[in-house]
């Protein structure tokens, strides 16, 4: 089911930058990295199907809440329908209006935000401004982790990051299918 969802939806939408959603074993490598026992709040761009929502939510405690912007319409409507967790708040929207869903939410600062949107396909104007509204919303010593593909020229993400973020490390998830490039900032 999930492959379809992409395959049919990348064919309409190149942002989709996806024929699968990502595998079990990235996604428990990446949630591990995120203190979800303490998070009250935390930010899902490009949630897809959501591999990532569920392994988070499953995670999260009763009282916290996760805000996820997927830009996708098809997408997003099969993940309300097939998520109804109560502390997921789904937004169609694209990452870029990240402060006004943020306002619109009313959850205030973020603990973690987690980005698996394609930031290769944005302006550089438009990746750096989002870059820095991230950094906005995360609460200090807040972590925003993102998951692209293997390779990325580093002035892509790692170099606004090094900019923007007090601390950033690189990491790797190469028996995922396709490798993950991970990157992890601190504010
Ligand atoms: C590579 S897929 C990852 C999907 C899912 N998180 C996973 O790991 O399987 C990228 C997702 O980000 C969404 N997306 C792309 N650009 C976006 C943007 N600017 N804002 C929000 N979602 C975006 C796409 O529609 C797609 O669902």
């Amino acid at each position: 089911m999930s492959a379809f969802a992409y395959l049919s939806s990348l064919l309409q939408d190149r942002y989709v930058a996806s024929v699968m959603p990502t595998s079990r074993f990235a996604v428990e490598k990446i949630c591990s990295r995120i203190d979800l026992k303490t998070a009250q709040v935390v930010i899902e761009f490009g949630p897809g199907t959501g591999v990532f929502t569920r392994a988070l939510l499953r995670r999260m405690t009763p009282e916290s809440r996760l805000i996820a912007i997927e830009r996708n319409e098809a997408l997003c409507n099969l993940l309300r329908r097939s998520c109804r967790d109560p502390r997921l708040h789904l937004y169609n929207d694209c990452a870029g209006n990240i402060l006004d869903v943020v306002r619109r939410s009313d959850a205030g600062q973020a603990d973690c935000v987690l980005s698996g949107i394609p930031f290769s396909f944005l302006p550089v104007k438009a990746r750096v401004e989002l870059l820095r509204n991230t950094h906005r919303i995360l609460k200090r010593g807040g972590q925003f982790i993102a998951y692209q593909t293997f390779y990325q020229p580093p002035g892509h993400l790692r170099a606004p990051l090094r900019e923007i973020f007090r601390v950033v490390n690189t990491g790797y998830a190469i028996l995922s299918v396709p490798p993950l490039l991970l990157l992890e900032a601190t504010k």
